[in-house]
Order: structure tokens, then sequence, then C-alpha cells
């Protein structure tokens, strides 16, 4: 669902770029290029990620400010645990440093947080901030931040099913509506638009089932250097582009 020149209430200050005309409702960021951005610069790939993680806060706004609904960001796949232990460590150390400060950042600009993935196999120190972070931004009516943390496409569909076993649902009550409602995104929009920062054309396991009909776009730039006209950039391509769902017209 796209919505043509949203109205939607700007919960920061004045923008400096007009809103651009059309908005994608849901939007997943693949946020990759970290460890290039830093290489480039001579530093170690943990500056990448540092200065990934303060780019994070400006696009959840400059999202905000366009009328995005839901933002889903890719921040660690179950498929990044394979990285160097000390990068792994580097990055959890990261996040658990800065998780409480983002969270008040964003909670100041009505931002509600979620997250998808799971929080079995994270250190507890750092399940438990997700989860505070999640509580102190329940009642928010902004932007839905969609944190995938630990989260690969596939393990959330298996553990749909196991929900769905769990219950006891018979195999001819099995509905796609009723997967989804047993999604972790469950009661998110389906995707509209995914942006993949680094110059890479692939998936990787990111919101396998909510983006069978998502328009999709990627950048060379790397994901520090991925600023608000950039983005509304990649929402113009979106507009431009012809949704048919499988249709003719
Ligand atoms: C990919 O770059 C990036 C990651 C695996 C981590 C992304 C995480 C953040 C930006 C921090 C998230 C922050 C919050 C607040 C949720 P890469 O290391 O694969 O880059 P490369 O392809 O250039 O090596």
């Amino acid at each position: 669902m796209a919505i043509a020149g949203a109205q939607a209430q700007s919960t920061t200050n004045a923008i400096a770029e007009p809103r651009p005309a059309t908005v994608p409702a849901h939007v997943g960021i693949i946020m990759d290029g970290n460890g290039r951005w830093a290489n480039r610069r001579g530093l170690p790939r943990l500056a990448g990620h540092h200065a990934g993680t303060e780019n994070v806060r400006r696009i959840t706004i400059a999202c905000a400010d366009a009328g995005v609904e839901v933002l889903t960001i890719y921040a660690f796949s179950t498929e990044n645990w394979r990285r160097p232990a000390d990068e792994v460590v580097g990055l959890m150390r990261l996040l658990l440093q800065r998780i409480d400060r983002e969270a008040a950042e964003l909670h100041r600009n009505n931002v509600k947080i979620r997250h998808v993935g799971a929080l079995e196999g994270v250190q507890p120190r750092l399940a438990e901030r997700v989860r505070a972070a999640v509580d102190l931004t329940r009642s928010n009516t902004g932007l839905v931040l969609n944190v995938a943390f630990n989260y690969g496409g596939r393990q959330e569909i298996a553990r749909a099913v196991q929900r769905l076993m769990a219950q006891g649902v018979r195999p001819e009550d099995v509905t796609e509506e009723l997967i989804d409602r047993h999604l972790d995104t469950a009661g998110l929009p389906d995707l509209d638009l995914v942006i993949r920062t680094g110059g890479e054309m692939r998936l990787s396991n990111f919101l396998l089932w909510q983006a069978a009909y998502a328009e999709y776009y990627s950048t060379p730039i790397c994901w520090p250097d991925f600023g608000r006209e950039e983005l509304y950039q990649a929402f113009a391509e979106f507009g431009r582009r012809v949704r048919r769902f499988g249709g003719l017209s």
C-alpha cells in the first residue's frame, strides 16, 4: 500500500527536504556496508557499526517525518553469529551501550519500538534492555520501528508453524491469514519497499514472507552514508514503480 501525498503528522522539528509525494507504508532496510565504510577510512570495522548505529536514529526520524507507518531494520541476522567472535562481541557491546539512550530519544519522538526475532541465545542483559525498550515505547502512536535482531525469515516462519501446532490447529484450517497472525510481525502491514545499502542484490533471509510483493531498491551507498536525501530518492523510485500484485493492471 502506498500513501500518495501522505499527510501524516511530523514527529520532529521542521524538515529540510520537501516531503516525498509517494510514501510506502512499510519500509524495510538491510543496512549493509558498515565494514566497507570503515575500511575505506582506515578504521576498524566496529567504527562502521558505530556510524551505522548513529544513522539508524537519523533515518528513523526521516521516515517518521515522511509519514512512513512502519520501518523494519535488519540489525543482526541469525547468520551474523558466524562472524569473527571479536566483531560479534563488539556489536553486542555497542548495542548494550547504546540501546537505552537511543530508546529514550526515539520515545521523545513518539516512536514505538518492536522487536522481531528470537531473544533466546542473546545475552540476558541485552535481551532485558530490548524488552525494556519495547515496554518504554509501547503506548506511542507514531512510527513503528521494528528491529530485526537475531532474526531470520525462515526461522520466523518455522516459529509461526510451531505456534500453530502447539495450539492444535488442524491442517485444513491453516490459511495464509492464520500464518500471518502468528509471525513475529503480526498486526503489521506487508512490506512495500525493501532498501538494501552497500550494493548487494539479495534478501539475505530478511522478512521473506512479508516481502512477497515488496518493491526492491539497492544502492551502492554504504549504510552510514545513506541519508535523508537518498531515502527520499528511494521513495521517489518507489513512486514510479507499477505494482500489479500478480494481476495485469
Ligand atoms: C552490515 O554491514 C551491518 C550489520 C551486520 C550490522 C548492522 C547493525 C547496525 C547498523 C547497528 C544496529 C543498531 C541499532 C540501534 C539497532 P557489514 O558489516 O556487513 O558491512 P560490509 O558488507 O561492508 O562488511
